[in-house]
């Protein structure tokens, strides 16, 4: 064939298909789904790498965290400062890093190790360790403009959950209607 523009597009587009159809197909063999990381409940919080696998979530140079609980993350990462991770790792790693467990929070229904059976964790559950709702708020009570765990909406009755997230991003209820700039952990 003679090489018109015309029939060079052809060509171009065929080598472009070929390309992806080959890209994708290698994409979905060397990257499966497991580049997500795995809620294993049998690891250890300070062995980033049993879950995250290959896509370790710390810079490459950071110190070896194998022997760390969360105060010894403290250290280098103070809260209040702007190197703190509180805000920056999910809520259910400050807790494996301070020693609770998934069963802590889910209970041991099932089985343990990767069989457990998780159950919701209501907020009756968060406050068997952190007391009550009028403890957790005098330990917020410096907090400006204002104290997040008591309110004259809620008083000191509202749950958890709606604010602390453990395996996601936890969130500002306040910020619908109120402008309070928290930086929840
Ligand atoms: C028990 C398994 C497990 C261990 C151990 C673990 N992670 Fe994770 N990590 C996860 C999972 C799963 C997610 C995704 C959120 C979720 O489902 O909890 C995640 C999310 C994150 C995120 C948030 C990523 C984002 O996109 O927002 C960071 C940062 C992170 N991990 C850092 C660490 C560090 C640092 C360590 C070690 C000190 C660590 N993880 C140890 C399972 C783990
Ligand atoms: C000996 C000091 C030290 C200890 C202990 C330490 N880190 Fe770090 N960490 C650092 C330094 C330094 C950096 C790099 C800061 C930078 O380059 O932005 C860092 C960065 C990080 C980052 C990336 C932060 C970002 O903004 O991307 C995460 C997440 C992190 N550390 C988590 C942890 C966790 C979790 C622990 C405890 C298990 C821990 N670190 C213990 C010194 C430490
Ligand atoms: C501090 C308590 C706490 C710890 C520790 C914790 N979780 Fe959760 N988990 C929750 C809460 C609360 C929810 C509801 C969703 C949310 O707020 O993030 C949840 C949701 C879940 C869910 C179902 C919903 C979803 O997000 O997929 C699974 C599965 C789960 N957790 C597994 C685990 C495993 C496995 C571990 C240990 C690696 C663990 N959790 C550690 C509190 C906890
Ligand atoms: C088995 C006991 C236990 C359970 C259950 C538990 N926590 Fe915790 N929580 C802890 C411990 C221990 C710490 C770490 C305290 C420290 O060393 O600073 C902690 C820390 C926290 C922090 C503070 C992180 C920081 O230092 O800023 C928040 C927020 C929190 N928990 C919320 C919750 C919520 C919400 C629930 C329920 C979904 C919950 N916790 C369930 C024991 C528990
Ligand atoms: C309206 C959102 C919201 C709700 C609901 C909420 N918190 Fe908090 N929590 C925050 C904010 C914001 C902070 C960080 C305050 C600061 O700046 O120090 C915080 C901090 C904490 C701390 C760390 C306190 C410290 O000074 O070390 C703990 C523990 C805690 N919350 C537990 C709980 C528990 C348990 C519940 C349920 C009874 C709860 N929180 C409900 C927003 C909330
Ligand atoms: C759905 C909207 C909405 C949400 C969500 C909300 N507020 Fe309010 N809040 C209001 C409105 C409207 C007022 C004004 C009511 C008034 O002045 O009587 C108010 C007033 C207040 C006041 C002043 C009341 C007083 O004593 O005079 C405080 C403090 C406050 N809110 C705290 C909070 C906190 C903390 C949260 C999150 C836990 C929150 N609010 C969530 C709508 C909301």
């Amino acid at each position: 064939m003679p090489l018109t523009s015309r029939n060079c597009i052809m060509w171009i587009r065929l080598f472009k298909t070929l390309y992806l159809i080959g890209c994708t197909s290698v994409m979905c063999a060397v990257l499966p789904l497991s580049a997500a990381p795995t809620r294993d409940p049998a690891a250890k919080g300070n062995d980033c790498v049993a879950c995250h696998k290959s896509e370790m979530p710390l810079p490459s140079k950071h110190p070896s965290t194998k022997t760390n609980k969360l105060s010894d993350c403290m250290d280098c990462h103070e809260k209040g400062t702007d190197d703190t991770v509180i805000t920056k790792i999910p809520g259910s790693h400050l807790h494996q890093l301070a020693g609770v467990t998934c069963a802590d929070c889910h209970g041991s229904s099932g089985a343990s190790g990767s069989k457990l059976k998780p159950v919701a964790v209501e907020m009756d559950k968060c406050l068997t360790c952190h007391g009550s709702g009028a403890k957790v708020a005098a330990m917020t009570a410096h907090v400006k403009p204002q104290n997040p765990h008591v309110s004259a909406h809620y008083n000191t009755d509202l749950d958890c959950n709606v604010c602390h997230h453990q395996h996601t991003k936890s969130e500002n209820f306040c910020v619908e209607c109120h402008k309070f700039e928290f930086k929840v952990p």
